[in-house]
């Protein structure tokens, strides 16, 4: 049983989604619900793994260009895998992307192309954890599923004044979320605490004096807002290097490498390089008349920096290793490429 106070913040927060709902290209309005349209399970799903550790207005771009190629979970299913890296090139952590085929392909072959209902059958399949599995349940079966991601845990924190810090605090402020969810029209809900948290309780200078829950609020009421969620300190990154070495052949074709499937960019095309050390190393990659460009690429990954020198050289067909991929110059697209390698090849090319 909820009490009425719990009751009440969740018919404040519908009632607010009710008007003030984002539009975002995967979602079933609060309008079309209400007169019965269902979201579609496959959208939902492809938008959620789409938006881990990524923002909005990242994902809005690649969700269209994905339904728009694959507008089904059986069309992503038959598609070859190079593609569907290339499409993903750019959005980071592609071990999702390898996940997310690998889930296609396990909905449409054993479960006959529906996604299932309820957490537990959806965490069985792979790249599905306990967050995709509450948020594709609830949004698009509309089960009183808990979802707990980045802007929830904000609210819930602020909405009950708990400066206990993250990520320790984790399992209360679910506690908290979990009472407060609603068994009429959770899928809006989950969506609505959601919204709520990044579009007026946000990280920096939440917009207190519109925000629905400002009365029950209570670090609103302690003025401690601002400073939570608190977190405990991250330890400091630390710092790789590297090489990598952009060939271009006499004809314009360049001169690629396909990832291993295990690791960082797994089954992703890069140019050929050294490993990744804590200490710069002399490398050598295959003979040719190696150039090393002015200024370095710098990019950061979950767990480190990393800084790389970039070679280049002009070379000919017997020169290149048989393991590489060369890509004509009119099949080559930057944008297949992960991020880093595009700042690589941004480098190279002056731009
Ligand atoms: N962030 C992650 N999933 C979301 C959703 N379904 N709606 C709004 N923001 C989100």
């Amino acid at each position: 049983m909820r009490d009425s106070a719990e009751f009440t913040v969740s018919a404040v927060l519908l009632e607010w989604y009710d008007r003030h709902a984002r539009e975002l290209p995967w979602r079933t309005s609060p309008a079309d619900r209400a007169a019965g349209v269902l979201p579609d399970p496959y959208q939902v799903w492809l938008s959620e793994v789409m938006l881990q550790q990524t923002t909005v207005a990242a994902v809005r771009d690649y969700f269209l260009r994905f339904t728009t190629r694959w507008p089904t979970v059986q069309a992503l299913a038959a598609a070859p895998d190079e593609q569907v890296m290339g499409e993903w090139a750019g959005l980071g952590y592609y071990a999702r992307a390898r996940n997310l085929l690998k889930c296609a392909r396990a909905v449409a072959q054993d479960h006959d192309g529906r996604f299932p209902e309820t957490f537990d059958a959806l965490l069985n399949l792979p790249g599905i954890g306990p967050y995709t599995a509450a948020a594709i349940s609830a949004i698009a079966f509309d089960r009183p599923e808990t979802v707990l991601d980045g802007n929830v845990e904000r609210v819930m924190a602020r909405f009950h004044d708990i400066h206990d810090p993250l990520p320790g605090s984790k399992p209360l402020l679910k506690e908290k979320a979990s009472n407060l969810t609603p068994s009429t029209r959770p899928g809006d809900y989950a969506q609505a605490v959601m919204d709520l948290g990044a579009t007026i309780c946000t990280p920096k200078s939440p917009a207190c004096g519109i925000c629905p829950l400002r009365d029950p609020c209570q670090s609103r009421v302690a003025g401690t807002q601002a400073g939570l969620p608190q977190k405990t300190p991250k330890k400091p990154k630390p710092t790789r290097y590297g090489h990598v070495f952009i060939a271009r052949r006499t004809d314009g074709a360049m001169v690629l490498e396909r990832r291993p499937d295990k690791g960082l960019l797994g089954g992703m095309l890069g140019w050929p390089g050294s490993e990744w050390n804590e200490a710069p190393i002399e490398h050598t990659p295959f003979p040719a008349e190696w150039k090393v460009l002015s200024g370095e690429v710098r990019h950061t990954f979950t767990h480190f920096h990393l800084i790389l020198r970039i070679w280049a050289a002009e070379v000919d067909d017997h020169s290149i290793p048989k393991h590489l991929t060369v890509v004509d110059k009119h099949s080559f697209k930057p944008s297949d490429l992960p991020t880093v390698m595009r700042k690589a090849y941004n480098l190279w090319s002056g731009q």
